[in-house]
């Protein structure tokens, strides 16, 4: 097997922190086993990884992500129990028949305590999904659980950051997050940064601070969720830790895994 066959080889020779802009970047991505990350962290600032870490600490049981909404629709006809909500969006807006949208405003815990919620959403979900053709290891992670996420990633040497992207692009908040969990990172210990964690770490320390301007963000409150995008700017407002599990029957759940570090 010839190493320049996998673009990350590299990340093998140093400890070092790779970064996806789009979950679209791991289509083609087949890195055989002994080339996995030790971990991947999925971002979605806006708003599926915020949605979700709000939704778990506000006592959701478990979610359940899915590509499609058809596979989401299917899940939900197949299990029919009350306790299982049916979650997500398309371009920003809940589908015909959902219970609930994705925007983190709505998941309180008067409606999702102990619920299990499936979702399906246009990047997050898919970069969630995709993170484990990458690593066997998979964290969530949003501005609002930041700290207590990278207490968690500094314990692993070869880190890929997943950031869902804007439907194939570079998301401005999505970069921004990257490079403040890579600030963090490097604050704990010494870590290689590949040409990609190098562009998102020197934009956050060129900023200092979330600059929610950009293309989705603008998107949003266009459709009237201005209280989305100033909440998902919240840094640590939440101390859990949420991991992607594995489960029997190829289904893939986040739950919570620690509430507090
Ligand atoms: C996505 O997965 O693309 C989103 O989280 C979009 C959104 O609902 O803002």
């Amino acid at each position: 097997m010839l190493l320049s066959n996998f673009p990350n080889y590299s990340y093998k020779i140093n400890n070092q922190i790779s970064v996806y802009f789009s979950h679209k970047e791991l289509n083609g991505e087949v890195l055989p086993p002994n080339f996995l990350f030790e971990v991947s962290v999925v971002i979605d600032v806006l708003r599926a990884t915020s949605t979700i870490v709000t939704a778990l600490n506000n006592g959701a049981k478990e979610i359940i992500p899915f590509e499609e909404i058809k596979e989401a629709l299917e899940f939900k006809n197949k299990i029919n129990e009350k306790n299982l909500l049916l979650c997500g969006e398309r371009g920003g807006i809940k589908p015909e028949g959902f219970e609930l949208g994705n925007s983190p405003l709505e998941f309180t815990s008067e409606i999702v305590k102990d619920k299990s919620l499936i979702l399906t959403t246009t990047n997050g979900t898919r970069a969630f999904l995709k993170a484990f053709k990458i690593s066997n290891k998979v964290y969530i992670a949003s501005f609002l659980n930041v700290s207590s996420t990278v207490e968690i990633l500094s314990k692993y040497n070869n880190i890929a950051i997943v950031c869902a992207g804007n439907n194939g692009s570079v998301s401005y908040e999505d970069t921004q997050l990257a490079g403040f969990i890579i600030e963090k990172l490097l604050s704990k210990k010494d870590y290689s940064l590949s040409d990609s964690a190098k562009i998102a770490y020197n934009l956050w320390k060129s900023l200092k601070k979330p600059d929610f301007t950009g293309e989705h963000a603008k998107k949003l409150i266009e459709l009237g969720f201005q209280k989305d995008v100033d909440y998902c700017q919240n840094i640590d407002k939440i101390s859990i830790v949420c991991e992607g599990i594995r489960q029997p029957q190829n289904l893939l759940k986040v739950k919570i895994i620690k509430t507090k570090i």
